[in-house]
């Protein structure tokens, strides 16, 4: 059974209700993460509570909780629910008011929510096989760097994508490739990695962040610019990356395969030195 923290206290995921009246409910009015947690080991956790007050400062919601508060309310829940490695959601919406407003109320009571999954890692001969992605156009609004719970937009690009037999859809704004719809993107060009740089056009990914951080770390040439649509079909390799889903070798755009249409060799280097990463975490020493 699942045990869920909802404003300050855990119970079975049954038993955590909120009003009809939450903001997060009416109009999507909140914000979240998603973070795993190896072997009990927070992946990033800083990174993650700054990305939130980032978010948090974006829709002008003060912080309801301090980082340490976040912390142990975080670690309480993994310890109550099973699985070597979770998926850890926390997620904070504006609260409810008596009356439906697009306005806020002037009185704030946030609701705070915390669950958490099991995070099954694909094996590295499932990631090898690669998978396919489609583009799409860019319909989200502008303000991605947000982690908005108004998540309208990425589902139904999302679920185009799969009608379509892709895993991921690669979103194209103004000629350029901004992420994916759950995903940020690098492509690799002549030996050079290349992300997207961050703007409000996109979600700063901590996967994205961690990736470029060790790839420099370990020499890899790394670009933080834009990706023209040419540019990305003309790719040698394309990822898409997220805390979930780490780093997934996209060997298949619109129907063409991308470089031989298997997964290239910077994507091997990389899933190695994120891998013992991710073991030196496990071990609590990253
Ligand atoms: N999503 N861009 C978008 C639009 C995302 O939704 C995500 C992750 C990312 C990758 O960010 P990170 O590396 O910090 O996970 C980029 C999460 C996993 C989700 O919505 O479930």
């Amino acid at each position: 059974m699942s045990i869920v923290y909802l404003n300050g206290s855990t119970m079975p995921i049954e038993d955590a209700t909120i009003s009809v009246m939450d903001r997060g409910f009416l109009f999507g009015d909140g914000v979240y993460e998603v973070i795993p947690a190896y072997g009990g080991n927070l992946f990033r956790l800083q990174e993650h509570l700054q990305r939130l007050q980032n978010s948090l400062d974006g829709i002008h919601l003060k912080n309801p909780l301090s980082n340490q508060q976040w912390t142990d309310a975080l670690n309480n829940i993994i310890q109550q629910n099973s699985g070597e490695d979770q998926s850890v959601y926390l997620h904070v919406s504006r609260g409810g008011a008596a009356k439906r407003d697009h306005v806020f109320p002037d009185e704030i009571h946030p609701t705070v929510f915390i669950m958490s999954n099991e995070l099954k890692q694909a094996s590295r001969e499932t990631l090898q096989q690669g998978v396919v992605c489609i583009t799409l156009d860019d319909i989200r609004w502008h303000a991605c760097h947000i982690k908005s719970t108004a998540l309208l937009a990425n589902t139904l690009l999302r679920q185009q994508a799969k009608e379509e037999g892709a895993v991921e859809a690669i979103l194209i704004r103004d000629g350029v490739a901004t992420e994916g719809a759950a995903s940020n993107i690098f492509i690799v060009k002549k030996d050079v990695l290349i992300t997207p740089p961050t703007s409000h056009l996109l979600l700063p990914g901590i996967t994205r962040d961690l990736i470029l951080e060790l790839a420099r770390e370990n020499k890899l040439v790394c670009e933080e610019r834009d990706i023209s649509e040419e540019e990305l079909r003309d790719a040698s390799e394309i990822w898409m990356t997220s805390s979930t889903k780490e780093i997934v070798p996209v060997i298949e755009l619109d129907g063409k395969p991308v470089g031989n249409g298997q997964y290239g060799p910077i994507w091997e280097s990389m899933i190695d030195i994120y891998q013992t990463y991710k073991n030196r975490l496990r071990q609590g020493e990253a």
